[in-house]
């Protein structure tokens, strides 16, 4: 009997997961099959409470509903309980289990130029992978971190709960204004762009003007398509250093694999697919 595995969230038609997972599963002879499932709110719960069916094997969980889904799951391992988000589910015969590994994933990605011990790190956005990274982010020491968001009431929410896991770090939260934006990013050795704006099909909007970027920063943004954003692409005229999303999409994308099929993930063949079809436009 075939598996399905579902990516659920809205908008999800251009993401390039289907065509990750399906290369993977193909290249181990597994009778796994990748869907996206557009989900409208309203549809949640239904399409969550399908995943129980017999040939589901998991999901996937994205933007908006990585922190809604978790009252609908029958258990949540310990670190996505602490970090509030859940962007992975797996189907134990009948039971849902949420698991997150944005966090473990960007620090991989994150970690392979850069290390976070006793840097100043901007971080921008409050919802999901936000909430994930900055969690992570933590256990690696940074000398101060600093949350800037749209609504500023999550970012101050965030800073609060992060502050009861790691009482010893400077932690400040800020609305996403220029003149915030301007002070912080001034001394910030890592920014890190959580947020989606910048995403496709809005690839005109970024969520830093270019006159605030500072050269000596190392600019990471979590989003895969575009390859790159208006956001990098500003940064790299600035002379920053920078790196886009698609090598935590491909960890990520590793640690669900896994997940669901016990099997190791063909990491290599996933990146190459993923660049394939952001680079000819196949999604
Ligand atoms: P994810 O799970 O991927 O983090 P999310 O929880 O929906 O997705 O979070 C999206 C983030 O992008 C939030 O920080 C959101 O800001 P708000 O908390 O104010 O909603 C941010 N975001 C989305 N669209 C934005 C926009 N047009 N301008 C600024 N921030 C935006």
């Amino acid at each position: 009997m075939t598996k399905f595995c579902y990516l659920i969230g809205n908008p999800v038609e251009h993401s390039v997961s289907p065509i990750m997972y399906n290369a993977a599963f193909k290249k181990l002879k597994l009778d796994f099959l990748y869907l996206s499932l557009k989900t409208e709110a309203k549809d949640l719960k239904n399409n969550i409470l399908m995943l129980k069916g017999k040939d589901v094997q998991g999901a996937n969980i994205t933007i908006p509903f990585k922190v809604s889904v978790m009252r609908y799951l029958d258990k949540v391992e310990k670190l996505a309980k602490e970090i509030g988000a859940v962007n992975t589910i797996l189907n134990d015969n009948g039971k849902l289990i949420g698991f997150n590994t944005d966090g473990p994933s960007a620090l991989k990605a994150l970690e392979k130029y850069e290390n976070p011990k006793e840097k100043k790190i901007v971080i921008l956005g409050a919802g999901g992978a936000a909430r994930a990274i900055t969690y992570f982010l933590l256990k690696k020491c940074p000398k101060e971190l600093v949350i800037i968001n749209r609504t500023f009431s999550k970012a101050k929410k965030l800073e609060k709960k992060l502050k009861n896991f790691y009482p010893n770090v400077t932690i400040k939260a800020f609305p996403l204004q220029p003149k915030y934006l301007k002070k912080e990013l001034n001394n910030a050795e890592i920014i890190i762009n959580c947020t989606s704006v910048g995403m496709f099909p809005n690839i005109n909007e970024t969520p830093i003007p270019k006159k605030i970027l500072k050269k000596d920063s190392f600019l990471m943004d979590i989003i895969y398509n575009p390859l790159e954003t208006r956001l990098l692409r500003e940064a790299k005229e600035k002379g920053l250093r920078t790196i886009n999303g698609v090598e935590m999409l491909v960890y990520q994308g590793a640690i669900s694999f896994e997940i669901w099929t016990g099997k190791r993930a063909p990491i290599n063949l996933m990146k190459k697919v993923v660049l394939k079809a952001l680079t000819e436009n196949e999604v």
